[in-house]
Formats: structure tokens, C-alpha cells, sequence
């Protein structure tokens, strides 16, 4: 197939980011909030008189999807290896947390025996990595990335809802011992949650030898409560870490789609990225698509709609069928997301759901 899955405003996509199950153990702030804690951190930022909450965000009440709506392990290979077909290098497993589901091994040596497949990872929170980890890595699994936006156990479970902490440094421990490579730790800041803990965070990456992203708050909570105060820029990120560090940036030249920022510890161990979505949008290199547990390919991760896949793929459509509305999905892609722009609209799935 000499198709392309090239947009309309010329990128073409390499990376697909799969979300094998909606489903979460954590209730992470940013993302599916529960606590009343969380609640009342929210409830305490809006401001009447000065920042007011607007009357149309409803929190968005979220259910599971239903086990039948999920995509099987051979829906899933099946559509990796016709957007592979179509020029597809990276894949990313992500949930939900992607270990709830079973026998995840299985599919990653399934999308791992696809020829075409570069590269093989996923996102996880963490929880239950450590006793899935050798299987995964047996399985043909290289990298992988956690989410920890805290090393303080207490303020852990502020923002994620959930004890887990330990478990979760576990989890990056084993895999630095199994060596994947790199270890990819990501922590979204919030200021007045975890912003204090910016320098300790980098100072772990650095002892632990570990590629550590910061990433601006995107208003993708279930809680509809994100406000542009309480994002942390990237810009001021990178000051306080260049004063503590003094970091050395990274050249990126070879690879313009990379969302992070990379800066380097002047020793040499360790490295930091800031993915600023919010502050300095990179839409212009986006080169990611995103299929969701159910079966809808998503253009971005603020898409008002969604394209269902399941009905071709439990229809009888044949791969070529696919894969010609897979290009035809991807012709449609916009331009960016409208974040800060008046008109700018919170889509009604989280990143539980959407896939990191
Ligand atoms: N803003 C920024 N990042 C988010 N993530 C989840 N929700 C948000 C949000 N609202 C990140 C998590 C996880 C990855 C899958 O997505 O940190 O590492
Ligand atoms: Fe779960 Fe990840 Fe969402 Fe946290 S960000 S609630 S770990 S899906």
C-alpha cells in the first residue's frame, strides 16, 4: 500500500497511542477526581469575584465502559498492522491503566511480532507493574513510562486519590533493573498541589538516572474544574531547575515531533523534559493518532469527535476497507487544539479514556 496517513496540513502520522482499557485503580486529580479532598482543592481556587467557575461545566460523570464495547487483543493487532500498512513506527499502550486488563503480555507480543513496529511502549501509573514487569519484557516490551507527580507518600495520594506510592517506586525500580530503557517518568504539576516538589523531583531523576517529563495541566479532569492558574509553565519549570541544575538543552534537530523539551544534568545522568501543551503548543509536529478502548480513532486528544472503528472491524469490512478510512479519518485532522481561545470546549472524555 503506498498510502500515507498524511493530514491536510501536510503531517504525516507515526505514532499511535492505544488505550486498552477506560478503567483506573487511581483517582488521579487531573484526571478522575473523587476525593472530597480533591473537591475542596478545586472548590477553593474558584473565586466568585475574580476567577469564577463557569455555570456551563458540569462535571462529567463518568461509567465504565461495558466489558463487550472493549476491543478484543486481535481488533487491536488488527488495526496496528493496517496503520503499520499506512506508515504507523511507534506504538504506546496506555488505559485507563493499561495492567487492569489481563494477560497484557499477550498483546504486546502480538503487536511486538508485527513487522514495522519500531517501537514498543506503554504508560502505566505503576501500581502493579513490578509483578508484570518481566513478563512484559519478555514479551517484547522496551519502554515504558510512570506517572509520578510526587515523592512525598502523603501529597502522592492527594493527587492520585490512592496509596501507592511505594508500590509505584517499586515499579520504576524493577524496570531500571530489567533494563528498559529509557525509564520515563512523567509528573503533571499543579500549582498549589505539587509545584513545592519540582527540584526534588528532577534531583530523583537524576540519582535514579531517569528521563523525567513535567507536563502542564490540560483541562481533561473529569471534574471540569481545570484553570489556567492552575497551570504551571513550562517557561517557569525550566528557570527554577536551570538555577538549581543548570541544565543543558538537549538538540532535538533529528526529531521535530517530540512533545518534550529535553535538558540534560550537566553530569550527564538523568534527563528532564518539559511537554508544554498549554504554554507553547507543539500541534504544528503532532504526529499522533489515538484509538480508544472502545474502538474510536481520536485526531487529537481534544477532538470534539471521535471515529468508530468497531463497526468495520466486527462488520466483515477487509483490511483494505480499513485502512481507506483510516486515511480517510486522518485527512480530517485539525490543526491544534483551542486551549486558552474563547471558544475553546473541554471534550467529554477524559485522558482515562482518551489515552495518554
Ligand atoms: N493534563 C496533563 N497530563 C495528564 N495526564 C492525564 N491527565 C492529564 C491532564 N489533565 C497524563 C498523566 C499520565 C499520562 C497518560 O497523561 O500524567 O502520565
Ligand atoms: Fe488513572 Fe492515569 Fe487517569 Fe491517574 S491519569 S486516574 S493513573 S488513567
Amino acid at each position: 500500500m503506498g498510502n500515507e496517513l498524511r493530514d491536510s496540513h501536510g503531517r504525516v502520522m507515526r505514532d499511535l497511542r492505544v488505550s486498552i482499557t477506560d478503567r483506573c485503580n487511581f483517582r488521579c486529580l487531573y484526571c478522575l477526581p473523587e476525593t472530597e479532598e480533591a473537591a475542596n482543592f478545586y472548590r477553593s481556587k474558584w473565586d466568585a469575584a475574580r476567577n469564577p467557575r463557569p455555570a456551563a461545566l458540569e462535571p462529567i460523570r463518568y461509567e465504565w465502559k461495558p466489558k463487550s464495547d472493549l476491543l478484543a487483543y486481535e481488533e487491536i493487532e488488527r488495526v496496528v498492522r493496517i496503520a503499520v500498512s499506512l506508515g504507523v513506527e511507534k506504538v504506546r499502550l496506555t488505559g485507563g491503566e493499561p495492567l487492569l486488563r489481563r494477560d497484557v503480555p499477550k498483546l504486546v507480543a502480538g503487536i511486538a511480532a508485527i513487522d514495522g513496529v519500531r517501537d514498543l511502549a506503554m504508560t502505566t501509573n505503576g501500581f502493579m507493574f513490578a509483578r508484570h514487569a518481566e513478563a512484559l519484557r519478555a514479551a517484547g516490551l522496551r519502554r515504558v513510562s510512570f506517572s509520578m507527580d510526587s515523592l512525598d507518600p502523603a501529597n502522592f495520594k492527594r493527587m492520585t486519590g490512592r496509596d501507592g506510592h511505594a508500590e509505584v517506586l517499586e515499579g520504576i525500580d524493577q524496570a531500571r533493573g530489567l533494563g528498559f530503557a529509557p525509564v520515563k517518568v512523567n509528573a503533571v504539576v499543579i500549582r498549589g498541589m505539587n509545584d513545592h516538589e519540582i527540584e526534588a523531583l528532577a534531583a530523583f531523576a537524576r540519582d535514579r538516572d531517569l528521563s523525567f517529563r513535567f507536563i502542564e495541566f490540560m483541562p481533561l479532569d473529569s471534574s471540569r474544574a481545570w484553570q489556567k492558574d492552575l497551570v504551571v509553565p513550562a517557561r517557569e519549570i525550566l528557570a527554577r531547575l536551570k538555577a538549581a541544575f543548570g541544565l543543558v538543552p538537549v538538540d532535538q534537530s533529528t526529531n521535530p515531533s517530540e512533545t518534550a523539551r529535553r535538558h540534560a544534568f550537566p553530569d550527564g545522568r538523568g534527563e528532564i523534559g518539559l511537554i508544554a501543551p498549554v504554554s507553547e503548543p507543539f500541534c504544528g509536529h503532532c504526529n499522533r493518532l489515538r484509538l480508544t478502548a472502545d474502538g474510536k480513532l481520536r485526531t487529537c486528544l481534544f477532538s470534539m469527535e471521535d471515529h468508530d472503528l468497531r463497526p468495520l472491524l466486527r462488520g466483515g469490512a477487509t483490511d483494505a476497507a480499513i485502512a481507506a478510512r483510516l486515511v480517510e479519518i486522518v485527512r480530517g485532522k485539525e490543526a491544534g487544539h483551542r486551549i486558552g481561545q474563547p471558544d475553546f470546549v473541554q471534550p467529554q472524555r477524559t485522558m482515562s479514556c482518551i489515552g495518554g
